[in-house]
């Protein structure tokens, strides 16, 4: 805490008095929030933008790929994505359909950004996970799924572009029990796929929803025939081989799968799975339908003093997100909190349990479609944007009332090493601002030489892309120009044993013992092998751990 400032008592939290009760478990009981893994090009994207559109956030198709554009028209670095042709942001937006508050957390899917998306899903209840139907499981959707697996996440498959053709609905659901051994529940089920594909059955109303090829991409609502799945009409429209094929497996689908245990969705063992076509804006509707009634609401966090539940009255989040920039007229920098417990309101005082420190939340920002705009009040399950720029860093808690923290957000090991070298040494001050800003948004992780006299930072990131970024961002940002020079290591450890145990090893062959930021032994090898020789021919070395946990 400051000298002279108190710390939060609850007679200082201005958000609590108002809402009953009652009224705040209504409240976070309409809360929903999800963000979409999928591998680039599965239709994110576009799904994104049909979810809006339904949620009547937006309110024509292009809204959400104009946003991007307009962004790149105005921003440097994000001219680098444009060039890239990819989406290396992320953000989260807020819409409220059917009585139903939704914050849809944006991934960035390239692969270089799976850091970013990593932290994304920390802050998610829910995960969907788009595949393209045409080509089954990706390499990127593999690895994010393990990460919604470790984190216990419901996970809502969607088969999308059906529209082109497509696996079978058996190999493809075959494909995600096997390699993921989840358990899967067809919710809806497709009716042939490329050209002939018709549409849908929908199972928890036992309806046949027609898809009607030529409808306006952009409105809302595809042109969709609704029939009870009895009607006698749905043989003379579905040509037959399709409708006898549909009959055989709705029929298996009724034998096969057992009714739909939510409680096993919500625990991350059953994946309920639906087919659509988001382009065409086909299945979008039944997906979010079936969604709100099947996804979680926000639960409980573990934290250093035992599970903080949602309803708890205490304000309680974690940042699990810094953007920079994100207004490029403004130099702004946004830490994005995930809401766990309690109620904010603007003006409410918080600490930072990292510092101590308290803040006044006098900006706390929402992310609606396609705007930001300043929020008076928000519950558990919410995502904050706040402004602070030097208040936070990735994984620190913020609270009102008794002191907490949330365990932080685990990151990927890196993989790829470089150092950076400043081309200007006039401008060695800049030099220094610049990464210790990019270090603190997380943008990539930053080791130095032990050497006396060897300043120079090596950048340790997971992939190439996060160097450009940040070589890019130095340049714009920061007006430094600097030069890469790969270092050729794969693999990096901290030494539990710190120093001591440095020392104790004595010398140690192929590797480079380097420190992080904070001043601790870690050890670069040019592969695994290099790594078990040296544990095997160490053994005073002690324990060796991936730098990939929060210190
Ligand atoms: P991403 O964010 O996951 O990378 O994917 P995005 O939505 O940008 O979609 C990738 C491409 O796939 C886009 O085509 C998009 O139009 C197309 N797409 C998305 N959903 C469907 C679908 O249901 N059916 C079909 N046939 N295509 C779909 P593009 O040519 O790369 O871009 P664009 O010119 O259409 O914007």
């Amino acid at each position: 805490i400051e000298p002279g400032e108190k710390p939060c008592s609850s007679s200082e939290d201005p958000g609590k008095e108002e809402v009953s009760p009652a009224e705040f478990a209504r409240e976070i009981g309409r809360r929903r929030n999800f963000a979409i893994i999928s591998h680039p090009d599965a239709g994110k994207t576009t799904l994104t933008e049909k979810l809006l559109l339904y949620g009547g956030a937006i309110h024509e198709a292009g809204a959400v790929k104009a946003r991007r554009a307009s962004r790149h028209a105005t921003s440097d670095w994000m001219e680098l994505e444009k060039q890239r042709g990819i989406s290396i942001t992320s953000t989260a937006m807020v819409f409220e359909t059917r009585g139903q508050l939704i914050t849809l957390l944006d991934t960035p899917g390239h692969q270089d950004f799976g850091e970013d998306t990593y932290r994304t899903l920390a802050a998610a209840d829910n995960a969907v996970m788009l595949v393209d139907a045409g080509k089954g499981l990706e390499p990127q959707t593999r690895k994010l799924f393990e990460v919604c697996r470790m984190r216990k996440l419901p996970v809502f498959t969607v088969f999308n572009k059906l529209d082109r053709p497509a696996l079978q609905p058996l190999e493809l659901i075959d494909e995600i029990e096997k390699e993921f051994e989840l358990p899967t529940y067809p919710v809806s089920w497709p009716i042939g796929s490329g050209d002939r594909f018709l549409g849908v059955y929908y199972r928890p109303r036992r309806q046949v929803h027609l898809f009607e090829r030529g409808g306006k991409h952009g409105s809302v609502g595809a042109a969709v025939r609704v029939l009870d799945y009895m009607d006698p009409s749905l043989k003379t429209i579905i040509p037959t081989d399709l409708y006898k094929q549909l009959e055989e497996e709705v029929e298996m689908l009724e034998e096969l799968t057992p009714p739909l245990d939510i409680s096993k969705v919500h625990s991350g063992d059953l994946s309920p799975v639906y087919f659509a076509s988001a382009m065409n804006n086909f299945g979008v509707e039944l997906f979010l339908e079936s969604f709100l009634e099947y996804s979680v609401k926000p639960g409980a966090h573990s934290s250093d003093i035992g599970e903080i539940h949602p309803e708890n009255p205490s304000f309680s989040g974690f940042v699990f997100k810094l953007q920079a920039n994100m207004d490029p007229k403004h130099r702004d920098k946004v830490a994005f909190v995930r809401v766990c417990s309690g109620q904010f309101k603007k003006g409410m005082k918080v600490q930072v349990s990292r510092t101590g420190k308290t803040i006044a939340l006098t900006r706390p920002q929402k992310m609606f479609a396609q705007d930001r705009s300043i929020v008076d009040n928000g519950f558990a399950g919410d995502v904050i944007g706040l402004n602070n720029p030097n208040a936070f860093c990735i994984g620190d808690t913020v609270f009102s009332g008794r002191q907490i923290r949330y365990p932080g957000i685990p990151s990927f090991s890196p993989e790829l090493f470089s150092y950076m070298r400043n081309t200007n040494p006039a401008k060695y001050k800049q030099f220094q601002k610049g990464i210790n800003e990019l270090l603190g948004e997380g943008a990539v992780q930053v080791l130095y030489s032990v050497d006396a006299g060897k300043n120079d930072p090596i950048l340790a990131a997971v992939g190439q892309l996060q160097f450009e970024v940040v070589q890019y961002r130095m340049l714009n940002e920061y007006g430094i120009e600097t030069k890469l020079e790969p270092l050729g290591y794969s693999v990096a450890r901290w030494v539990t044993g710190g120093w001591p145990a440095i020392e104790k090893a004595g010398r140690l062959y192929n590797c480079m013992v380097v420190k992080d930021q904070w001043g601790r032994p870690v050890l670069l090898f040019r592969n695994e092998w290099n790594l078990t020789q040296l544990m095997g021919d160490n053994k005073d070395i002690g324990d060796l751990v991936p730098i990939a946990l929060p210190p």
